[in-house]
């Protein structure tokens, strides 16, 4: 029985000590069948629902930071005293229960019913109609937001994906691994669009825009009118010219078709080869590994992830994936493919059924720039998520945005940053005013090993280990001027939050 079942056999219903509740200290129980977090914050007490509305990550060994909690695996922030799902992944509430303390006793009563209260932004400066473009992670995130507000205007949703919005972080990782159905990746069902009256353009694309006359022009010729708009195109895969590469034996990994596109192909594959050792090439290797196929990963740096993560956390996923069997091929790029054969530049050949491009992305911006709006490798928005084109905003993985916490303009390719990009740009296309000041927060995760990062350092100048990589248990401090700009951890959950809880206080004004 694990540490989380042995805990919840607690009935909170029958009263439990308030001795050794400590400020932020988290009691985990039940009441009736379910499983329920008695948290203490402050002087207050408060009984929400114990499992996140995200993955069912287990909020009771997340972290209490002032009225929210924070859910260890992805970071998702809950209100104590709603429910509400604050801030992404998590979109949908957990439940809440009435607290009673009778001595020194502390009772969870009865579920307490908390309507979702749209916060207090003006209904005056409401825009007429509302498109988005794009069904990705700040799309789907602001189009939900948009309605949680009390938004009831028209709202478009506009996505060159055939497919609703899916859980995209999920087409590199179970469902390539062949542990996740197909009906798991939507992140709703079709009704729920229809119910929340967001109409659904897919395998649409929008081929222009009109800043001043506020249209958009679809590729079937049709306008559509806003009052505001959401620019949230994201990126796509990076092709590189390389002789062969243009054939069907190449396949990239963007969309759940595209990830569906290889699991077909994996099925009757023996060995891949994949291009780049980024995060998804890396995940790539894994899942295909899961299915016992070979893989050969080829990529010019000496060392996989050293730009982003350092020196010493990329060998350590290097060797994570050579003891499963996955062999590099580093210091080399693919120079050309012709059927079975990829020749590499150092000269050897490695053969392959297909080969998975894993090369990087770049922003979708070609949209904006087409109609003036500054671009700055990105969409240039400021800390509003507001382009340079009034009432246009863009958020996710193609706007670059003014980061309070490294002072820097950045832009990063984070799911949820993309969603938390989206929450944002939503309440501010209402008139919110809000300051877009989230930690950059991303996972990632090859075999049983997830590594957690929150802040962003492009450069630093010394990195701080403590606890061991080998053992899985470890957090790595990237530092500059002794500042420290990010942390990545592993088996060290409550670590990431707290060094997330620690970066939101620095910059809190
Ligand atoms: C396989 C994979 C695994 C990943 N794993 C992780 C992970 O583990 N952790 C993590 O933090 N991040 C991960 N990411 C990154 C994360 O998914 C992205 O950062 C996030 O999806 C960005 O959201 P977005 O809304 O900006 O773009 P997207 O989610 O890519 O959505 C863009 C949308 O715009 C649409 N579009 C583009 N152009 C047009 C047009 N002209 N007209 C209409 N629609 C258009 C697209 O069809 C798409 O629907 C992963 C990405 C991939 C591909
Ligand atoms: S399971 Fe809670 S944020 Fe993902």
């Amino acid at each position: 029985m694990s540490e989380q079942q042995k805990k919840a056999t607690v009935d909170l219903s029958k009263g439990v000590s308030a001795t050794g509740l400590e400020d932020g200290g988290m009691l985990l129980g039940h009441v009736g069948d379910k499983d329920v977090v008695l948290v203490r914050s402050g002087s207050e007490l408060f009984a929400v629902g114990a499992n996140c509305t995200h993955y069912r990550g287990p909020l009771a060994e997340g972290l209490v930071v002032g009225d929210t909690i924070r859910c260890p695996l992805h970071h998702a922030c809950f209100s104590l005293r709603t429910g509400e799902a604050l801030r992404a992944p998590a979109l949908d509430p957990i439940a809440c229960w009435r607290v009673e303390r009778e001595g020194d006793l502390i009772f969870v009563r009865e579920k307490i019913q908390t309507a979702e209260q749209p916060h207090a932004i003006p209904t005056s400066t409401r825009p007429s109609s509302i498109v988005i473009v794009g069904g990705g992670a700040a799309g789907v995130a602001a189009a939900e937001m948009l309605r949680r507000e009390g938004y009831d205007g028209p709202l478009t949703m506009i996505s060159a994906d055939a497919d609703p919005p899916v859980d995209r972080p999920n087409l590199s990782k179970d469902y390539l691994a062949g542990e996740a159905q197909d009906d798991w990746i939507p992140l709703w069902p079709a009704e729920f669009y229809a119910e929340k009256k967001i109409e659904m353009l897919l395998g649409r694309r929008v081929d222009s825009i009109n800043p001043t006359g506020k249209t958009v022009r679809l590729d079937d010729g049709s306008e559509r009118a806003f009052g505001a708009l959401l620019l949230a195109t994201g990126a796509d895969p990076v092709r590189l010219p390389i002789p062969g590469a243009d054939g069907n034996q190449v396949m990239y990994l963007r969309s759940f078709a595209d990830s569906r596109a290889i699991v077909e192909r994996a099925k009757d594959a023996r060995h891949v080869v994949i291009a780049g050792a980024s995060f998804i090439g890396l995940e790539v290797a894994a899942s295909l590994r899961a299915r016992g196929i070979d893989v050969d990963v080829v990529a010019p740096e000496s060392v996989p992830l050293e730009r982003v993560m350092g020196v010493e956390v990329g060998r350590f996923v290097r060797a994570l994936h050579e003891a499963q069997g996955v062999r590099f091929h580093l210091g080399q790029t693919v120079k050309a493919i012709d059927g079975r054969t990829v020749t590499l530049s150092g000269g050897d050949t490695l053969d392959a059924d297909f080969v998975v491009m894993g090369v990087g992305v770049k922003p979708a911006t070609a949209l904006a720039e087409q109609a003036g709006i500054a671009i700055d490798r990105g969409v240039t928005v400021n800390e509003y998520l507001e382009t340079s084109a009034a009432g246009i905003f863009a958020a996710g993985d193609m706007a670059r945005w003014p980061d309070p916490h490294t002072g820097e303009r950045i832009r990063v390719e984070h799911w949820v940053v993309a969603e938390r990009m989206g929450q944002v740009a939503a309440r501010n296309m209402l008139g919110a005013s809000e300051r877009f000041d989230a930690v950059p927060f991303f996972w990632s995760q090859h075999y049983d090993v997830s590594i957690r990062y929150v802040g962003h350092a492009e450069k630093w100048d010394a990195v701080r280990v403590t606890g061991s990589l080998e053992s899985h248990d470890c957090s790595v401090a990237y530092k500059r001027a002794e500042r420290t700009l990010a942390v990545a951890t592993i088996g060290r959950d409550q670590e990431s939050l707290k060094s997330e809880a620690r970066m939101e206080r620095a910059t809190a004004t």
